[in-house]
């Protein structure tokens, strides 16, 4: 009788042993990739976890994870990591990384990174297509960004950030004039982008059930479901397809799907050409989806549209009103940078009889400066993502990257590397002065990426900072107040650089 309940126990123990076994094996299988191709690692990978144990833990922001990997490869070109099961170059040298992005972009073509578009499909745009599909969508909208048709949008733009002075105004006695600004200009740049990328006038800004605004969070609140998700990414993205996980609800997708579809009916019924974003996607739209000339593999889809009208959205309003909260931080604890600012926008706006657009704001040279300044401490994707296309050999090394191999640029990092920037804490936008310009190595300061997909809304995402901060500045001094966060604290497990939140104190100034 003992015998057999000795033999049972061993049976379990040998089935507990086996099982913990293969877990091992399986978490660790793919940690001797880098050793095999001669590549050294920072550190020994942990099993299942690789090196990104602490961020998976929610123990530490990913991008100062990314750091401590960054200092520990000391002087190496580059070096091998793991996120979980998944191996990433980390390349530092940037001269290897303008070939990457930039010289030997036909060999890099793709960010590599998880789209699962059966289940996802508002996942099929152009931030994660591939290759000529890539291609076709980025010449579609390239030209809705070009600086003539910025122009267009004045109207539009400035009576959102009228819409933003309107409701500082408002806040004003409240609180002592203390304003939590991260939410406020999420807002108005949920605003901005869904006047320009939907044609909607939203007013965000004042409704606080604003539906735009409540889907446009969800994407980059973290949640537990988001962050198993990533995890899964990392240790076996077939398992999201399998089990078809998606990434938004049916009513996410719906509601931006009648968004769009209301709007071009809208357009089409009254022949309204507004020279927009939304009018560049209805172009798009006749020649990809509608246009019978087209072979089947050449098509897009009416859904393939409105996902990249969900992109110019999504890729808009939460790297916007981040770093313009980050930039009124900076500015209220720099007075001095602040009235140089405010006494640059002031001899502008006289020259233009108190007006601004996007002509005149060419002309505020400082606050250009400052808004690159910014973007150097707060970038809002700490990395850069590139996935190998077409064999490459490491230039000046024997080592061959098979095509599927993931690259990661390490923007922050070097943003801090004091290699690159002396004493990189400091905030001192006279780093970008005319003067001191060529002193700044070329891909060293990459907060809207490079070469051929680089962010193409950068034009207006300056245009839209500049707009705000001058109709703000013009208006109100910005403090630092008891609610401050200093130094700011950021939300852990958000794939792009997010604060907690940014307190300020708001005092009417008289110009
Ligand atoms: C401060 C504001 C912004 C920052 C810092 C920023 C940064 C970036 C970065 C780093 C990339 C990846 C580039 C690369 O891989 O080389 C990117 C891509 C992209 N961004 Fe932005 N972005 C900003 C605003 C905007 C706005 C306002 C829009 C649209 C209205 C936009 C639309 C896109 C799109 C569509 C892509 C994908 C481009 C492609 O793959 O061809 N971004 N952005």
């Amino acid at each position: 009788m003992f015998e057999f309940v000795y033999e049972l126990f061993d049976l379990k123990m040998l089935l507990v042993t086996a099982f913990l076994g293969a877990i091992y094996v399986y978490s660790t299988w793919t940690h001797s990739h880098w050793s095999k191709l001669g590549i050294s690692s920072p550190s020994a990978p942990v099993p299942l976890f690789g090196h990104a144990m602490p961020s998976m833990l929610g123990q530490m922001h990913f991008m100062d994870v990314l750091h401590n990997l960054y200092k520990e490869l000391g002087d190496q070109r580059f070096g091998g990591i793991y996120t979980m099961r998944t191996p990433q170059l980390l390349v530092k040298d940037p001269e290897l990384i303008g070939h990457i992005l930039i010289k030997d972009f036909n060999n890099f073509t793709d960010r590599g990174l998880y789209a699962g578009t059966h289940t996802n499909p508002l996942n099929n745009n152009i931030f994660f297509t591939r290759g000529e599909r890539w291609k076709t969508m980025r010449q579609k909208l390239s030209p809705t960004f070009t600086a003539n048709k910025l122009k267009y949008m004045n109207e539009q733009v400035k009576e959102c950030s009228d819409g933003l002075l309107s409701t500082i105004g408002k806040n004003l006695d409240d609180d002592a004039g203390r304003i939590e600004i991260r939410e406020m200009m999420a807002k108005y740049s949920t605003d901005v982008i869904g006047s320009c990328a939907f044609g909607l006038k939203l007013d965000a800004i004042n409704d606080p059930d604003s539906e735009f605004r409540k889907h446009g969070k969800t994407v980059f609140q973290p949640s537990l479901r988001s962050k198993i998700r990533v995890a899964v990414i990392f240790m076996q993205p077939s398992l999201l397809s399998i089990f078809r996980v998606h990434h938004y609800s049916h009513r996410t997708i719906r509601f931006f799907h009648d968004a769009f579809q209301q709007t071009i009916e809208y357009r089409e019924k009254h022949n309204e050409d507004r020279k927009d974003f939304v009018q560049h996607l209805m172009k798009a739209r006749e020649d990809l989806v509608l246009n019978p000339n087209l072979k089947p593999e050449e098509k897009f889809t009416e859904m393939d549209i409105v996902a990249n009208a969900y992109i110019l959205f999504i890729a808009g309003f939460e790297t916007v009103s981040t770093s313009m909260s980050f930039c009124m931080y900076e500015l209220a604890l720099r007075k001095d940078v602040q009235d140089k600012v405010r006494k640059e926008i002031l001899e502008v706006k006289s020259k233009y009889n108190g007006q601004m657009n996007s002509e005149c704001l060419n002309e505020l040279h400082y606050m250009g400066m400052v808004i690159k300044e910014t973007l150097r401490k707060y970038p809002p994707l700490v990395t850069l993502n590139r996935v190998v296309t077409k064999p490459y050999v490491i230039p000046g090394t024997q080592i061959k990257l098979k095509i599927g191999t993931k690259i990661v640029v390490p923007v922050h990092a070097i943003h801090y590397d004091p290699k690159y920037y002396s004493d990189p804490e400091a905030f001192e936008p006279d780093r970008f002065s005319d003067e001191n310009i060529h002193n700044i190595q070329p891909n060293t300061y990459m907060p809207f990426g490079d070469g051929p997909r680089f962010c193409i809304g950068k034009r207006f995402a300056e245009f839209e900072m500049k707009m705000a901060l001058s109709e703000v500045l013009t208006n109100y001094e910005v403090m630092a107040c008891d609610k401050t966060q200093i130094p700011i604290k950021y939300v852990i497990g958000s794939f792009v650089n997010i604060p907690e939140s940014v307190w300020l104190k708001f005092r009417k100034v008289n110009t």
